[in-house]
């Protein structure tokens, strides 16, 4: 397999799935992982008595439950960290605070949700540099304080500023042209073809962000992106072209 330099997206769909983790633990090149965690923030914002509301695809955060979404994706990243540690691949789990390297702008409609404006991709490069695999929790920051930014969004502008290629591993196997038939992946998709897709509905829930980030990352300056399911030997499988859906910049 190459040793590609890659940004990994895991999914929190993907919950424990330990096959994800060997095949990271074990791939030759650099990874820069970041992670989400819809479910496990889900359940533990249900405990405290919240409710949550999406806006396609996307979490609201009203600034009191932002405690907890931080909570909660804190402790994701430094599981990661901990379990790839221990495979092997030492990793460090770091948010947007972290030498504020992940500045955002509030998007006051969602409450404090963020968009990521600016990424220090010096202080991703000096932990790789060092030996270590950054572990991304999607925490940006302005001047008020911490930001909820949803993963695919982050993962989108952290491989954009490496000018790596973006993997949004998750629970199926790409974009589906019909969302309850696995069997339906779209192999490739251009941006207008997406947004179509989109449109119509066919690309729903958390599918929505996941294929904005795709097409994001590309502008941002991602050579290539891709979405597939998080199994053991996906990302030899990806890079080989055989798996997932691929997005390619659009010929000029
Ligand atoms: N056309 C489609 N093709 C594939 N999946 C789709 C489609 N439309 C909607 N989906 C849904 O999108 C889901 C993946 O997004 P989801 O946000 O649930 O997972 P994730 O992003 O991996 O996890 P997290 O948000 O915790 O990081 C799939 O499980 C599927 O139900
Ligand atoms: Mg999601």
């Amino acid at each position: 397999m190459a040793e590609e330099r890659l940004l990994v997206k895991l999914g929190g769909s993907l919950g424990g799935a330990a096959g994800v983790l060997d095949e990271l633990a074990a791939h030759p090149g650099e990874l820069v992982l970041v992670h989400g965690g819809g479910p496990q923030i889900g359940a533990f914002l249900a405990r405290l008595g919240f409710s949550t509301r999406f806006e396609a695809g996307e979490r609201v955060t009203p600034p009191e439950q932002l405690e907890a979404v931080e909570m909660v994706l804190t402790r994701l990243g430094k599981e990661l960290a901990h379990r790839l540690s221990l495979l092997g691949r030492p990793a460090v789990a770091v948010s947007g605070r972290d030498a504020g390297f992940l500045r955002g702008q509030a998007e006051v409609r969602l409450g404090r949700v963020g968009r990521i404006e600016e990424v220090d991709a010096g202080f991703l490069e000096a932990l790789l540099a060092a030996g270590y695999t950054p572990v991304v929790s999607p925490i940006a920051v302005d001047g008020e304080g911490a930001l909820n930014v949803n993963a695919d969004l982050a993962a989108a502008a952290v491989a954009g500023a490496l000018a790596v290629p973006a993997v949004f591993l998750t629970d199926v196997p790409g974009v589906l042209a019909d969302p309850k038939d696995p069997g339906t992946r779209i192999p490739r998709l251009g941006r207008f073809e997406a947004e179509a897709l989109i449109a119509a509905g066919t690309v729903a829930g958390g599918m929505v962000p996941k294929v904005a980030a795709a097409l994001l990352a590309l502008d941002r300056g991602a050579p290539w992106a891709a979405i597939a399911t998080g199994s053991p030997g996906v990302l030899a499988e990806v890079l080989a072209g055989r798996a997932g859906t691929r997005f390619l910049p659009e010929p000029v």
